[in-house]
């Protein structure tokens, strides 16, 4: 079973769209709790309602200091609450590209307009004086440019006769705290889920020189060569060879490399029942927290111990440049 997905929340104001994902996490099922509240404003009276609600506060005022430094002080507090995601709501500060990165793919924001349309503020006088039937909200992940990374999902709000901006936002606003929580869990889910895994590690591994895929006992595999004489540098195990949970396995250097990794992180690495006493070692892939840069790696470490001399010289000398 994953943990439950750590989420902390910024916020510089109200903090609605905060209490409506805090009360969210306390239902039964729901795969998220939230960790942390954090505001570049101490006066923003959302930290209130978190502190009430028991939750870990956190504030520091951005002024006097650069958007970089403000992000850093930000981006510590909430590595020390131990959060996997961020999660927006209403956190009026352009972030820097560090701290995006930083968080890259588990950012999340809530933006009161149908994106692409109408970025940044006045979302609703901008969709009144369009002459839009409809406004609306977007949850979306955060990426460098302004809110305009990928939309997870939305929600279509009709605009009325007679509507006013401020009464657009009130009705708009119902909207997004019907949409973000569920829209969240989703998004966390998915590292639970061995089909998006799957395709992870598969993109992954079809991404280095020579490779295809081969089942290998009903699960997949890959090669580097050709599809005669190739050789396996991974598997995929979805409760096969008689493992519980989501896994790939990849080689190491032999037995004391794996003993050295079984005993460095016993929550991440496994000895594979079937494969281990050949050195290869399985990596969990369902905590929830995958550092998919570090299966990336692995899956390059295990291809390069079975690649061909003239492949491998290859990506030598390519990393070079
Ligand atoms: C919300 O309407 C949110 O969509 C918007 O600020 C409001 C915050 O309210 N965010 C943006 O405009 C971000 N570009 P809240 O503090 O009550 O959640």
């Amino acid at each position: 079973m994953p943990e439950i997905a750590k989420v902390a929340v910024l916020i510089s104001g109200r903090g609605s769209n905060m209490a409506a994902l805090l009360y969210a996490a306390k239902a039964e099922n729901c795969p998220f709790e939230v960790v942390l509240v954090a505001s570049n404003d101490p006066q923003a009276p959302g930290l209130k309602l978190a502190e009430a609600e028991g939750i870990d506060t956190f504030a520091h005022p951005h002024k006097g200091l650069s958007r970089n430094e403000h992000d850093q002080i930000m981006h510590e507090v909430i590595v020390t609450a131990g959060a996997d995601y961020v999660a927006l709501a209403g956190y009026m500060r352009i972030l820097s590209n560090e701290f995006v990165r930083q968080w890259q793919d588990h950012m999340l924001n809530i933006h009161p307009s149908l994106l692409p349309k109408y970025k940044g503020l006045d979302t609703y006088q901008r969709a009144l004086d369009a002459g839009d039937s409809h406004a609306g909200c977007s949850v979306h992940l955060v990426t460098p440019e302004l809110d305009d990374g990928p939309v997870l999902a939305q929600t279509e709000v009709a605009i009325l006769p007679g509507d006013t901006a401020d009464i657009l936002a009130d009705r708009v606003l119902i909207a997004e705290h019907q949409l973000y929580a569920p829209t969240l869990a989703k998004y966390v889910a998915r590292e639970a889920d061995p089909d998006w895994i799957l395709e992870q590690v598969r993109t992954r591994a079809l991404a280095l020189a020579e490779t295809h895929e081969r089942p290998s006992f009903g699960t997949p595999g890959w090669r580097v060569g050709s599809e005669k004489t190739g050789k396996y540098f991974a598997y995929f195990s979805r409760r096969h060879f008689g493992e519980t949970g989501t896994s790939v396995f990849v080689k190491t250097s032999g037995l004391d490399e794996q003993s050295a990794l079984l005993d460095a992180d016993p929550d991440l690495y496994f000895t594979p029942k079937f494969y281990g006493k050949s050195g290869w070692i399985a990596i969990r892939l369902d905590t929830g927290h995958t550092d998919w840069d570090h299966v990336g790696d692995w899956l390059e470490k295990s291809w390069r111990m079975v690649a061909p001399k003239r492949l491998t010289k290859m990506m030598d000398i390519a990393a070079e440049f």
